[in-house]
């Protein structure tokens, strides 16, 4: 280090190395102004509310709080009222009591339903550290005491031997897959019954075809299927931003998923909410059980 000093000083005009050394000195005593008020700017320094707290991610909200927090700002989409979940609670039976693993809770305006429905224990994965953090501010304000949010990635708890669920919940997570049937058989090992509503392959225009690449013909455990990728590209962009951790979506067809369902094991599979005109391109609700096929089961 004396080395490259003595170095330095031979080397460099004695004006400029003076200065150099000075602003050095500097730096090291005291943080600049710009460091403060950088820091400072992390302080709320308002009468403590809810709506500040919500407020830490303004303009990221995408979910509107249901009452009696309905007077907050927060996003626009009725995901704490949200009728997929209703059905899905509706299809599993009773749930008092019971545990459920939620997939990619967002911002946890699902998990307070489920929780609110009666579920003793929702253990909740999300990868995003900002969707996380908005699902801790969820879990504050509306008082949850039986969820629990994890960070992180929730393919990596499901291939390390979790505990088994009563349930799991997957609502917008199985496009988001490098690999979705690689999920389905993770599911298969830690539950008996499961919620999903997904994306499916199947584009009414060219417009919802564009970008897909594919056919990309693949095997997984040795279920066959067909797979359709495309980048995230642009969406990266968006602060909303909601997608995985990978490099973009992997979609497959509806008759490939519920056939894979099948193949690790799922007898009983229902489906609703059929919208093939979904803004973001066709989508369904599964719940795909274990066990026995039961008589009020609709074929599918
Ligand atoms: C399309 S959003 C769906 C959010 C919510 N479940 C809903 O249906 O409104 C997908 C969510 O899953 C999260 N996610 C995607 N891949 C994940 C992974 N591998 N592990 C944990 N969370 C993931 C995203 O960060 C995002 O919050």
């Amino acid at each position: 280090m004396a080395d490259i000093k003595a170095s330095l000083k031979a080397r460099l005009n004695p004006r400029l190395y003076y200065a150099l050394s000075k602003l050095k000195r500097t730096l090291r005593r005291s943080p600049s102004p710009t460091t403060r008020s950088s820091l400072l700017k992390y302080h709320f320094a308002g009468e403590p509310s809810a709506q500040a707290a919500l407020d830490i991610f303004r303009g990221e909200w995408a979910s509107r709080f249901p009452p009696p927090f309905s007077e907050l700002e927060a996003g626009k989409n009725s995901l704490f009222e949200d009728a997929r979940v209703r059905w899905a609670l509706s299809q599993f039976g009773d749930v008092q009591g019971k545990s459920i693993l939620e997939l990619g809770p967002l911002e946890g305006g699902h998990s307070y339903m489920l929780e609110r429905a009666g579920f003793g224990s929702v253990l909740a994965i999300e990868v995003n550290t900002h969707a996380y953090l908005k699902c801790l501010i969820t879990k504050e304000i509306t008082g949850l005491s039986h969820t629990r949010f994890l960070c992180g990635d929730f393919i990596k708890y499901l291939r390390n031997s979790p505990p088994k669920f009563d349930a799991v919940f997957a609502c917008g997570v199985l496009y988001h897959m490098e690999s979705p049937a690689e999920l389905i058989e993770l599911l298969s090992q830690v539950t008996d019954q499961v919620f999903i509503w997904t994306h499916h392959y199947a584009p009414r225009n060219p417009q919802q075809a564009a970008g897909f690449s594919g056919p990309q013909a693949a095997e997984y455990k040795g279920f066959s299927h067909t797979l359709f990728r495309k980048d995230y590209g642009d969406a990266l962009d968006f602060a909303g931003f909601c997608g995985g951790p990978h490099r973009g979506w992997t979609w497959m067809k509806r008759e490939d998923i519920l056939a894979c369902l099948k193949y690790f094991g799922f007898v009983d599979i229902r489906t609703s909410f059929d919208e093939l005109d979904h803004p973001n391109g066709p989508a369904f609700t599964i719940v795909a059980k274990k066990g026995t096929v039961s008589k009020d089961r609709t074929e599918v």
